[in-house]
């Protein structure tokens, strides 16, 4: 009985610092404004069919490195086999990459919180900018207490966050023109697949991996924490459908505010949730200021447990080395280092505008405009080709588009804008190379190394140890050894091409 109690105990703690690290922007911020640009419900339901084809078997198969070896990614793959200890190093890689945004997003949610906080009180401060600065404090916070604040603040802030969503959703739900929202969520249409399938399945697939923490190691760390009496399966399934849940929501809320406040127009992109919230707690009135630090302050929490348990996993892996070295741990020490170079990387992120670029007033420019790949004459044409934007320049080098309606002049030199993929802003550029690239191909040499080469058996055998009979034998191993490597083949064949094509 006493021994029941205990590892209920331990068990729920470690669902909640999981589920705490997997609920985090990439619901809240990430899933809307993805599927606000790549078709609504067609991204729904090939995100569903990827969460459960692909995310359940590789959260299985985290989990089980974690816990059968007892230790964090490098040490992990390097156990199992040399070949795989690159797959470890990339999940070092892998979290650096994700922070230089991240922590980017987690300064403006905390700037909207706390701007909300001051207009309760009557004090606007909107139209001040100082996101970067106040930033910079909770990043130098150390490293020892970070797994136990870690799951202070999911048991706290979680429910929290659960009440608040279901609030907004209603308050949403109650505004005219809301119900274009959700026949764009929930209605039958798969135009976008047939349009585009390749780029619905590559945002879906990205976001998956982001949203579920998924194909950078995290969970083998957390699976090298989870008690060996626990269920991996029964454990790996809750934190897949608690952490849709909360998307699902998040969609729920942003959706319905784009057809009541935006006229529809769910594609803004990166800025969507900032966007589509303010005009959201502008509408309630005052109660809107409470309503909106509330909104902010939980989307913050959610944010901070997220990203200081990708710091960890960067700091941690130093930390192993000079433990390993003998040299002495200076967990504090590297969580300072490490916050601080990747803050650096964060500059472009904060200058670039968004992808507003030098072109159109932003301090720096995008990655196309610094390799000056961005613009090509549009050559000898008589007249505008449908689906093409055109520009034209004038003195300053400042270029711009040519309305849709303008009249064609044989005078006029028009250019286009030829960098493709690099046509993106610092925050797609970092995102694209995490959770595009790097995430897909974790997880497909993972999953391929666990069903040709390690074996199912390999899994069966770790979950079985806990006297959990082990389910789905044959589904994970058509997951494993078919549906993630065919997939994931395809994300990176679709990324690639879309990025360098
Ligand atoms: N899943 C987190 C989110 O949705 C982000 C994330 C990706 C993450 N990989 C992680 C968090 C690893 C912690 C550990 O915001």
């Amino acid at each position: 009985m006493e021994n029941n109690r205990t590892s209920f105990g331990s068990n729920f703690g470690f669902l909640m610092a999981a589920i705490g690290s997997a609920v985090g922007l990439g619901n809240i911020w990430g899933f809307p404004y993805k599927m606000g640009m790549s078709g609504g419900f067609a991204f729904l339901l090939v995100y569903l069919v990827l969460a459960i084809f692909v995310g359940l078997a590789v959260m299985v198969g985290e989990l089980t490195i974690g816990r059968k070896t007892g230790l964090s990614p490098v040490a992990a793959y390097r156990k199992l086999s040399k070949k795989f200890t690159w797959l470890g190093y990339m999940a070092v890689l892998v979290p650096f990459l994700v922070l230089c945004f991240y922590f980017v997003l987690g300064g403006m949610v905390t700037r909207y919180a706390l701007g909300y906080l001051t207009a309760i009180f009557g004090w606007n401060t909107w139209g001040v900018d100082n996101i970067a600065d106040y930033f910079g404090q909770f990043i130098c916070n150390g490293g020892s207490m970070i797994l136990w604040t870690a799951i202070f603040i999911a048991i706290n802030g979680m429910p929290a966050l659960f009440v608040m969503l279901l609030i907004v959703i209603i308050y949403v739900a109650c505004q005219p023109g809301a119900g274009g929202g959700y026949k764009f969520m929930f209605g039958w249409n798969l135009e976008p697949l047939k349009e585009d399938f390749l780029n619905v399945l590559k945002t879906a697939a990205g976001q998956m991996f982001f949203s579920l923490s998924l194909g950078m190691g995290a969970m083998i760390t957390y699976g090298s924490y989870l008690s060996k009496q626990e269920g991996v399966q029964k454990n790996a399934v809750i934190i897949v459908i608690c952490d849709t849940l909360v998307a699902i929501m998040a969609g729920m809320i942003v959706m319905p505010a784009c057809y009541a406040f935006l006229d529809g127009n769910t594609s803004s992109g990166p800025g969507l949730l900032f966007l589509s919230m303010q005009l959201v707690f502008d509408k309630m009135g005052y109660i809107g200021n409470i309503m909106g630090f509330l909104f902010y302050a939980l989307v913050f929490i959610a944010a901070i447990s997220s990203s200081m348990s990708l710091l960890e996993v960067i700091t941690s892996f130093k930390v192993d080395q000079n433990v390993e070295q003998g040299k002495a741990p200076g967990r504090k020490k590297y969580a300072i280092i490490v916050a601080i170079i990747i803050f650096i990387f964060c500059l472009p992120t904060c200058l670039d505008g968004l992808g507003t670029g030098v072109n159109d007033g932003a301090t720096l420019g995008t990655p196309a405009e610094i390799l000056g790949m961005e613009w090509g004459e549009a050559g000898n044409i008589t007249e505008f080709a449908k689906d093409t934007t055109y520009y034209t320049v004038d003195e300053t080098g400042h270029y711009s588009a040519v309305a849709a309606d303008a009249a064609f002049d044989a005078n006029e030199t028009y250019y286009v804008n030829t960098a493709k993929g690099w046509n993106c802003d610092w925050l797609d550029f970092y995102d694209m190379l995490s959770e595009g690239i790097m995430m897909p191909l974790g997880a497909l040499v993972m999953a391929f190394a666990i069903g040709w080469i390690w074996k199912i058996d390999m899994v069966v055998e770790e979950c079985e140890q806990s006297g959990h009979k082990f389910w789905g034998k044959g589904f994970f191993n058509v997951c494993y050894k078919i549906i993630t490597p065919i997939g994931m083949a395809f994300v990176l064949y679709a990324q690639v091409t879309g990025f360098f094509g």
